[in-house]
């Protein structure tokens, strides 16, 4: 149910008063919190159990503010800004002295972005600056593309820690935005989003480094920059693994053998085992933005059905494909942990 004026004025009020209030973005549900407030910015780590140095993105009600959060902002930034915002897009820009080290991680840059959903920017213009805001989920799980998966990710906190969710339907995009480093000459993917290196390439008319593969290392002695950079994020509770279209038969016998029940992501085309009652399935979109859209929440469907596998067919391996497929590989990385 879309969220009426009055409720967007009551969550202005609460973020100005220090309190947490979830709210839709186009990407994914964001924990929102005043991005000038250390003390509501605090609440955010507690309420997501997540380590103080992974940064946060702050969202704005459009480009003008951006001279508040940032400095030395390159003109590719204004360019981009002007393309895609409102939109799936953060930029990586360096920091504004006044921008609180709980939203930077300590770093000297702040990731930015105004977010394409009617119920943000009413409340973004409504509160009148940033609203700095992670995913509405726990730390490493799956993102919340619904106000009723934030109610299940924040259980919890509900009561001591958010104040409100706004309720804005289901995330149109699905999967979080695209992240892009502007602080060095040549910008470079952290994170990839519905908006591709290649669009941004042709925005730019100029290069764009897709290289945030080599960041993907987890190594404990390494302070990641962009948490979504670790190789185990984005994991559903169930053991998710990626498989070839062709062994999908095979690896749905080999587990129904083991007396296990499968949750099965997979396209159109049906092998006979699939029919079997320990089988759940789904069908995967052949077109990206549909899959996209459907992932997290088809995820949470199969990590809620008490399955012992989910089986999920490897999509092209392409550049439409890119972000699809980083958070598939993560969730099968980061799976199993019940
Ligand atoms: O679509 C999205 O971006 C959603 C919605 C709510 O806007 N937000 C989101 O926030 O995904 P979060 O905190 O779950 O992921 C933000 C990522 C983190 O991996 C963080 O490390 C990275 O952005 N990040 C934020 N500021 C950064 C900075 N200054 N430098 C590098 N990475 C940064
Ligand atoms: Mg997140």
């Amino acid at each position: 149910m879309p969220s009426a004026m009055n409720d967007i004025a009551r969550a202005a009020q609460l973020l100005h008063a220090g309190e947490l209030v979830a709210f839709p973005t186009e990407t994914v549900y964001g924990l929102g919190a005043d991005a000038h407030n250390p003390i509501a910015l605090e609440k955010i780590f507690a309420a997501k159990g997540r380590p103080a140095d992974h940064p946060l993105i702050v969202h704005l009600p459009d480009a003008s503010h951006l001279g508040d959060w940032a400095i030395d902002i390159p003109a590719a930034a204004h360019t981009l800004a002007a393309a895609c915002w409102p939109g799936p897009l953060t930029l990586i820009l360096k920091r504004h002295p006044s921008v609180p080290d709980l939203v930077t991680g300590g770093q000297n840059t702040v990731g930015v972005r105004v977010p394409n959903h009617p119920v943000a920017l009413a409340l973004l213009r409504e509160f009148g600056s940033g609203i700095a805001a992670p995913s509405a989920n726990k730390f490493g799980r799956i993102s919340p593309t619904t106000a009723a998966h934030v109610k299940e990710e924040l259980g919890e906190s509900l009561e001591t820690s958010v104040a409100m969710i706004l309720d804005g339907g289901a995330c149109a995009v699905g999967i979080e935005s695209t992240i892009v480093d502007m602080t060095s000459a040549t910008p470079r993917i952290l994170r990839p989003g519905a908006i591709s290196a290649n669009t941004l390439r042709q925005l730019l008319h100029a290069p764009v480094h897709d290289s945030h593969a080599a960041q993907q290392t987890d190594n404990a002695m390494h302070i990641p920059r962009v948490s979504g950079s670790l190789a185990a994020h984005y994991a559903p509770r169930t053991s998710l693994q990626l498989c070839a279209v062709e062994s999908l038969p095979a690896a749905i016998a080999a587990a129904l053998q083991q007396g296990q029940r499968v949750a099965v992501l997979a396209p159109e085309l049906s092998p006979p085992l699939l029919a079997n009652q320990h089988v759940i399935r789904r069908i995967a979109s052949a077109d990206f933005s549909q899959f996209a859209h459907d992932l997290y929440a088809t995820l949470r469907e199969f990590d809620a059905a008490d399955c012992d596998l989910i089986l999920v067919t490897t999509p092209p391996d392409n550049e439409a494909w890119r972000a699809v497929n980083d958070r598939l590989h993560r969730a099968a990385t980061g799976s199993g942990n019940k």
